[in-house]
């Protein structure tokens, strides 16, 4: 492992990509490596030991087969369910993790209500109890879980649905209506799947409500963990791209 050695990320599928893509935007010269555990997905109704063993596969691939300096766990779902475990078992390794964007959220609500919509186990986690204790103060947070989307996000990136099609349409806006009513004028998409459904939900929410995307914040993170550990590739450096899709393989 050295400077010039992959970034790994994971996800139960094709979620993590909205992450990926953006890191693959601010930092260049980064080679990847993305595993997208189809076969396994969704990881979002599955019991937290399952989502650990799972994660530690896809750790153990990123590591022994490619190396990985770093991981990315690009997926709100493993990282309630086994980040803790993770940063043990391959310490020094360092990991990025992600929970819903309740921060910047709360602070930039202006009607003091706030939805947020991920998957049942995010909700279930110590980090998204925690962060909501510590950031909430006295904003409405409304937890919505919408497990259907991650299929949606799977078959719009397949290519098997439009992303404007009168079925995801439908499903965004039976999610989102109740959000709206009750006056949520910001929606955190807790889950790296979703963005993939962000312009249905720009389209149902208009003016009414922004969309926060964590992408390029979680991005940002991840350089920053890289440059303090002085980890980053080699300005100029031939970057390479590996994408193992495991429903292909
Ligand atoms: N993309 C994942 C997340 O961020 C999980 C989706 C799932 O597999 O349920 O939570």
């Amino acid at each position: 492992m050295n400077n010039s050695s992959p970034v790994g990320f994971f996800d139960s599928g094709i979620g993590g990509v909205s992450i990926l893509q953006a890191f693959k935007h601010i930092m260049p010269d980064e080679s990847t490596v993305y595993i997208a555990d189809t076969p396994n997905c969704p990881y979002g109704n599955k019991r937290a030991e399952e989502i650990i063993s799972l994660s530690v596969a896809n750790t153990r691939e990123l590591t022994e087969k490619y190396g990985c300096k770093m991981i990315v766990v690009a997926c709100n779902t493993a990282t309630a369910a086994a980040i803790d475990y993770l940063r043990a078992k391959y310490s020094p390794l360092p990991f990025i993790g992600l929970e819903p964007a309740v921060k910047p959220a709360v602070h930039e609500t202006r009607s003091g209500v706030v939805g947020v919509l991920a998957t049942a186990g995010t909700f279930s986690g110590r980090l998204y109890r925690e962060t909501k204790a510590k950031f909430g103060g006295d904003t409405t947070i409304i937890a919505t879980v919408a497990d259907e989307f991650v299929t949606l996000a799977e078959k719009i990136y397949r290519g098997a649905l439009e992303e404007d099609s009168p079925e995801v349409i439908e499903a965004v806006k039976n999610r989102l209506a109740p959000l709206l009513a009750a006056g949520a004028d910001r929606i955190v998409l807790g889950c790296t799947h979703f963005p993939h459904l962000k312009k249905a939900m720009e389209v149902i929410c208009g003016d009414k409500a922004k969309i926060i995307d964590p992408s390029f914040a979680v991005a940002r993170q991840a350089r920053r963990v890289l440059r303090s550990l002085s980890l980053q590739a080699p300005a100029g450096a031939l970057a390479t791209h590996v994408f193992i899709d495991r429903a292909k393989v």
